[in-house]
């Protein structure tokens, strides 16, 4: 069982799609998760990557006169590219064109076709199909005769294919999900397979011969591996199904598959069936969250689909995308993005809040000790800040294992709010005035930059860049990578006579357009 290792996924990402920042929002809260149970010292496997094939991919390297291939050669690095300026720290990412991946979905394939209960079938399918989705629709599906997702025109289609039945599982399936009340995530979500699953399975269609660019039926290679059973099969491909037994031992069943709630059917209805039929341990947990839409008055003739990442990246930086979207939207809800929201959010939270934190005590701590962390008499003994720390870690600990992302970071904000409320108490720029203060100095900006060296931590998960910058700032020896929560949370970490620089402003404020 892969209980030794958190092995948390995202979904591929089609690699002949542009990336946009709906893309990147599923991307960041599974950085984000993995990063922050790397800090409470899980052993951690985050994976990503590119669905490849399809009619789409080799419709797209036909245009273009380059193999399908090659074509895809070409697109998958910007992917990477994206997922680079994001900081995200995946540990593998898997290309659905890779040598493994024919391996272990030819090998999934064999297994559910041999199981002995004819789960995989011949048939014809015939419907309305849309190119662009590669999925047959019902009449009803459609809008003014259309694509409902596109709204193009739908082409009439016949062929002679492979079918899973998934119409089997509906028992195995409720029985799984009775057994494990958190397999799918959130409630709403849960409400939705299962009512899906009660309103009766059809069973699909696993094969095409109408194009070739796929993982080819090890019984019958005149067909190729058609969507699903191949782009879920990824997340087993990574694990080591066919490569690397001990590694799949050590990983499998996933702990998370982090998706949008737009692909939920496959990933909580269609996937444990295909494991199950093929005698693999379904995954633990599927969390499905919402969708972005955009709002306000900057960017709204724009399609969310043509927001690139790097459009807002250039101008926030990567620190404030990451935490605006994880705080501005309640993970699990739709949620509304605007420019002019994120601004906001950048400067009061960040600019006002935790960057003039750190630049006043940096500041101070320059100008009255040298920089140097002075010896406090009292070592916040006389503020709540120790117990408003160990309160709010604890919060942010509980609410991050439950992937509530949004109420973590008000948790750790928490403590940035106290802090700057704890200096307009103690008006330190005013006790600096008389040198008979000195000792009450030395205790409060003790106080406040040892806060600063437990959100230097805290803040790693959700902004690994500022907390670099801070953590650098406060002239700490040890590295910031080697702290882990809760021992280095503690009260009392800074050591007296460290040297801190006061430094670029961590979060300069940005103007309104
Ligand atoms: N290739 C399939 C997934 C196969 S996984 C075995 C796919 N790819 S996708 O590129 O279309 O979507 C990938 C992820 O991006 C999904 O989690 C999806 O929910 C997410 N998003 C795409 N648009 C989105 C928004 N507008 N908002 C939030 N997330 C969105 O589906």
């Amino acid at each position: 069982m892969g209980q030794d290792t958190f092995f948390i996924s995202t979904p591929i990402y089609y690699a002949n799609d542009v990336p946009h920042i709906g893309h990147a929002y599923t991307e960041v809260a599974s950085d984000f998760i993995a990063r922050y149970r790397r800090l409470r010292g899980d052993d951690v496997f985050l994976l990503t990557g590119t669905d490849e094939h399809g009619l789409k991919v080799a419709r797209a390297a036909e245009q273009n006169g380059v193999p399908s291939k090659e074509w895809t050669d070409s697109l998958e690095p910007r992917w990477r590219e994206v997922w680079k300026r994001l900081d995200i720290s995946y540990d593998d990412y898997i290309r659905t064109t890779e040598p493994r991946h024919y391996e272990a979905v030819t090998k999934i394939l064999q297994a559910v076709h041999d199981n002995g209960r004819d789960d995989i079938y011949k048939g014809t399918y015939e419907g309305l199909y849309c190119v662009a989705c590669e999925a047959y629709y019902t009449e009803q599906d459609l809008i003014d005769s259309k694509c409902p997702i596109h709204g193009r025109p739908v082409e009439q289609m016949r062929e002679e294919n492979y079918f899973f039945r998934l119409s089997a599982y509906a028992d195995r399936l409720l029985e799984h999900y009775a057994a494990s009340p958190s397999a799918i995530e959130p409630e709403q979500r849960r409400n939705e397979v299962l009512g899906l699953i009660k309103g009766g399975l059809q069973d699909f269609s696993i094969s095409r011969t109408t194009f070739d660019w796929g993982v080819p039926l090890p019984w019958d290679p005149g067909h190729v591996t058609y969507v699903w059973f191949d782009a879920l099969t990824n997340y087993i491909t990574a694990a080591g199904y066919t490569s690397d037994p001990e590694r799949f031992r050590r990983l499998w069943p996933a702990n998370v598959h982090l998706i949008g709630k737009d692909i939920v059917r496959f990933h909580a209805v269609y996937w444990p069936a295909m494991l199950m039929a093929a005698g693999i341990e379904p995954p633990t947990q599927v969390w499905a969250h919402g969708y972005l839409v955009v709002g306000g008055e900057k960017m709204s003739k724009t399609n969310l689909t043509g927001i690139h990442p790097f459009e807002l990246l250039d101008h926030f930086g990567v620190d404030s995308y990451r935490y605006y979207f994880m705080r501005e939207i309640s993970f699990g809800q739709d949620g509304n993005f605007s420019w002019e929201s994120m601004t906001e959010r950048h400067n009061a939270d960040l600019a006002n809040g935790l960057g003039n934190l750190a630049s006043r005590v940096l500041a101070m701590l320059a100008n009255s000790f040298d920089g140097v962390v002075p010896e406090p008499t009292s070592p916040g003994a006389e503020s709540d800040l120790p117990a408003v720390i160990d309160d709010a870690l604890r919060r942010y600990d509980e609410l991050m294992l439950k992937v509530q992302l949004q109420p973590a970071l008000v948790a750790v904000w928490d403590i940035v709010a106290r802090a700057n409320h704890y200096l307009v108490e103690k008006e330190p720029w005013k006790l600096a005035k008389d040198p008979a203060n000195r000792d009450e100095l030395a205790s409060v900006l003790y106080a406040a930059a040892e806060t600063l060296r437990v959100l230097a931590i805290a803040i790693a998960p959700i902004m690994p860049a500022a907390a670099v910058r801070l953590w650098g700032q406060l002239g700490i020896e040890q590295p910031l990578e080697e702290q882990r929560l809760p021992a280095s949370g503690a009260w009392g970490g800074l050591a007296v006579g460290t040297t801190t620089t006061k430094g670029a402003s961590l979060f300069p404020r940005l103007e309104a357009n």
